[in-house]
């Protein structure tokens, strides 16, 4: 059986990706999608709170002692709801992934969805971030991403650093890409934060990329970037927006990165960047673009 749990923006992108097959898909969340509509018979929606016990012991039962490949994208990511609550936090970040990984489920192999953000800022001597380089976060939320991190791999799974994802929602609440758009195609100005620097990728790349990674045999505790080439500003992303809307540039308002710290309560590396030498070995790949 395959687990997507915290079948949010990415989970419904992978559940797009996933290859046609007969296991079935669990896809939870921690609240009931309304209308849950299935992609196909395989997909059962559940509901389980990875802090509660009793939803965990449900999830668990529902399962049985299937082997399971359990995607893991459950968190509270909102860099600044974490900075704010950070008890609250580190109980769905940190408590609820190792109550997660002790309820009894059969897992034959685990992909975490980490970030950036467990690196910190780039630097003359880091201007990409390798997998080995040291962690040096500089938000509550890079913090417990890095701990929660530790934790995957001391269970031998495997830990994925993404970059910004971009793209539609597929969810009933629409998102950052799809406000943005809305905005561009009625004439709308956006602000865009001329800096934060990532190596930015589309959610559905990432989904292919992730259903790619499951299906070779990777050492036990591996750690992967999984990000695009190269360093998109916010900025950048918002023209390469316009561009594809067809709406003229204009419309989209450089902010510095000065005017764009009133809009944040914790810090934002103005550049984390990433290097996917590791991941386009193992894909055989030559290049990762971001897709808009
Ligand atoms: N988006 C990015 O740019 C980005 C970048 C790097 C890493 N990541 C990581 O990628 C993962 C997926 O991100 P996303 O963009 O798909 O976010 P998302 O749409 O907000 O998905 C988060 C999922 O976590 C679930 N969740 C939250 N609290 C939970 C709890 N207490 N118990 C069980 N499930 C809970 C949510 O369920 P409900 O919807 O029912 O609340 C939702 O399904 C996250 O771990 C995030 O940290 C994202």
């Amino acid at each position: 059986m395959i687990l997507i749990f915290g079948c949010g923006i990415l989970g419904r992108h992978l559940l797009r990706a996933l290859p046609d097959g007969s296991e079935t898909i669990a896809a939870v969340n921690a609240h009931a999608i309304s209308p849950a509509q299935p992609l196909s018979e395989r997909i059962v929606y559940r509901v389980c709170d990875v802090r509660s016990g009793t939803d965990l012991a449900a999830l668990a039962a529902f399962c049985g002692s299937e082997p399971l490949t359990v995607y893991y994208f459950a968190a509270m990511h909102n860099i600044d709801a974490v900075f704010t609550d950070p008890a609250a936090a580190y109980a769905v970040n940190v408590d609820g992934l190792r109550a997660f990984l002790s309820c009894g489920l059969s897992i034959r192999q685990l992909f975490f969805a980490s970030t950036d953000c467990v690196y910190g800022e780039n630097d003359a001597l880091h201007p990409r971030f390798g997998e080995d380089d040291p962690l040096h976060p500089i938000n509550v939320y890079g913090a417990q991403k890095a701990e929660a991190e530790q934790i995957v791999r001391a269970h031998g799974f495997t830990v994925l650093r993404f970059p910004f994802l971009f793209g539609p929602s597929l969810c009933e609440k629409p998102n950052f890409y799809d406000t943005s758009v809305r905005k561009l195609q009625s004439g709308t100005p956006i602000d865009m934060i001329d800096g934060m620097t990532r190596s930015a990728l589309s959610y559905r790349t990432a989904a292919q990329l992730l259903v790619r990674l499951s299906a070779l045999p990777l050492p036990a505790g591996e750690t992967i970037n999984v990000c695009g080439d190269r360093g998109f500003g916010k900025y950048e992303i918002g023209l390469l927006l316009a561009e594809k809307v067809g709406c003229s540039a204009s419309l989209v308002h450089k902010l510095s990165a000065r005017e764009g710290e009133r809009f944040f309560k914790d810090r934002r590396a103005d550049s984390a960047c990433m290097d996917n030498t590791k991941l386009k070995r193992l894909l055989g790949l030559q290049s990762i673009e971001l897709e808009v």
